[in-house]
């Protein structure tokens, strides 16, 4: 062999070599961060700011606690992802006489902030919370989409007297706002000034924004021009607070941040054409789960023009169901009783344990270990479904979870 075809073969080995060893460039549809397509490079710009401040790490320099559960978005939100459950948020309260509900917001409810910085001491969950529950962080992604669902569609999809028959009901969360929630257009209030929730687990926060800067505040003890108040320990003192001035972000950063939020790109599924996925998704159907996890939605003109009027497909509608006993942690939120849930948003749950470890972690407290797990908790309005699920034979079964998985 000649020096000249020895060394072209040693070349052409390296590369092919190497190619083998290199980790398969990753495409759009197999990771969840990253912004939606069409916008303008100053709709960009904003994203990008946005970005930057879910990253942002607190220090008590920069106004992080005197209370609070983690510094930064990210550390519970993983690449955008759904969090691990050793960051899971605990929530507490109590039922009072006439079953009205008790924040116990004098006794640092309804939120444990776990951590404090140094000279303050953590809260604990007073001994007469009655009702305890731990909240697994959801991914972020695709919500802009979702929050510009109009009222009038989720009000059409709830039946909360079940009057269709089919056993399971739905109902809106009416929650009162907080002074800073200016609606958009096409949310309607009641007739005692309260509007329907959609974020967070049972649909508290009535936009992203409403749902951002209660993050900033009970999570990570963060004030906004929204929120000048850090959070308090009222089992030690009544006012402490930290020496950073308020607000610890300007409004203008919550708003960056909130833009972000609008326009992450929706999770995109894979494997759509695969016979057992088309298999799974007709098989979902007829055992009723997308009568809760709706896999057709559409938005309406909102003030972001690549949000608005797009039919999506996140497998949900929003609203409450009653999930039973086993589910009910005896906490909750708004007008949604205790064993109530927001049905999750299924997209992207096949890429979420990536965020998670390599192991899923599903349901609000991240109980279940696999989709099939997560399924066998269903109960309530559910019940009937999952009996239905159950009674499938084994390979219709795994069906179902390979169509979730390419979701
Ligand atoms: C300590 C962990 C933790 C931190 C820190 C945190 N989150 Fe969350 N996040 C959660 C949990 C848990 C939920 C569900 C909460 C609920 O049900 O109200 C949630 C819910 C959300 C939701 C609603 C998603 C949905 O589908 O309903 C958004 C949006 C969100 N967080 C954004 C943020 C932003 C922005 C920050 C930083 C300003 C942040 N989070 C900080 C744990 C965290
Ligand atoms: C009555 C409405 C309803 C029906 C029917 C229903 N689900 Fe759900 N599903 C929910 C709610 C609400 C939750 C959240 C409960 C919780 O967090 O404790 C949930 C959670 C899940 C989760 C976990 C998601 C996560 O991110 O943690 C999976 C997976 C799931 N459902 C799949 C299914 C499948 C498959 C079926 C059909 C066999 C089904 N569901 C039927 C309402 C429903």
């Amino acid at each position: 062999m000649s020096f000249l075809r020895f060394l072209c073969l040693s070349i052409f080995l390296i590369i092919v070599g190497c190619e083998k060893f290199l980790p398969p460039e990753q495409s759009e549809s197999d990771v969840l961060d990253g912004p939606m397509e069409g916008l303008s490079p100053e709709q960009l710009a904003i994203f990008n700011r946005g970005d930057e401040a879910f990253g942002e790490v607190f220090t008590p320099a920069t106004g992080l606690g005197p209370y609070y559960v983690a510094a930064s978005c990210a550390t519970c939100h993983a690449g955008d992802g759904k969090g691990h459950p050793f960051n899971n948020l605990t929530r507490f309260g109590k039922f009072d006489t006439g079953n009205a509900f008790n924040q116990m917001l004098n006794q640092g409810g309804p939120q444990l902030q776990n951590r404090a910085i140094v000279g303050f001491v953590p809260e604990v969950i007073p001994s007469t919370a009655t009702g305890v529950t731990e909240l697994t962080a959801p991914s972020v992604t695709g919500l802009g989409l979702l929050e510009a669902v109009s009222d009038a569609d989720l009000l059409a999809m709830a039946d909360p007297n079940d009057s269709n028959g089919d056993g399971i009901s739905g109902r809106v969360n009416w929650v009162s706002p907080p002074s800073f929630f200016s609606p958009f257009p096409f949310q309607i209030p009641d007739s005692s000034g309260r509007y329907i929730g959609r974020f967070g687990k049972k649909g508290a926060a009535l936009n992203l924004l409403h749902q951002t800067v209660g993050a900033y505040k009970q999570d990570m003890g963060v004030t906004s021009d929204f929120d000048m108040e850090d959070p308090i320990n009222y089992a030690v003192s009544s006012q402490i607070i930290d020496n950073v001035p308020d607000p610890e972000v300007p409004a203008s950063r919550v708003q960056d941040l909130v833009f972000y939020l609008r326009t992450l790109k929706a999770p995109i599924q894979r494997d759509e054409s695969n016979s057992d996925v088309i298999a799974g998704k007709q098989l979902f159907i007829d055992v009723q789960c997308e009568s809760c996890h709706k896999q057709s939605l559409t938005s309406t003109t909102t003030d972001i023009a690549t949000l608005s009027n797009i039919q999506f497909s996140p497998y949900t509608d929003l609203l409450l169901h009653d999930m039973g006993t086993g589910l009910d942690d005896g906490y909750t939120e708004g007008s949604a009783s205790s064993s109530e849930w927001k049905t999750p948003a299924l997209w992207g749950i096949g890429l979420t344990k990536d965020a998670q470890g390599g192991n899923y972690f599903l349901m609000h407290d991240g109980r279940a270990r696999s989709i099939e797990e997560a399924i066998l908790l269903h109960g309530g309005e559910a019940e009937n479904s999952k009996n239905m699920y159950v009674a499938l034979t084994q390979s219709e079964k795994e069906q179902i979870i390979q169509f979730l998985e390419s979701l």
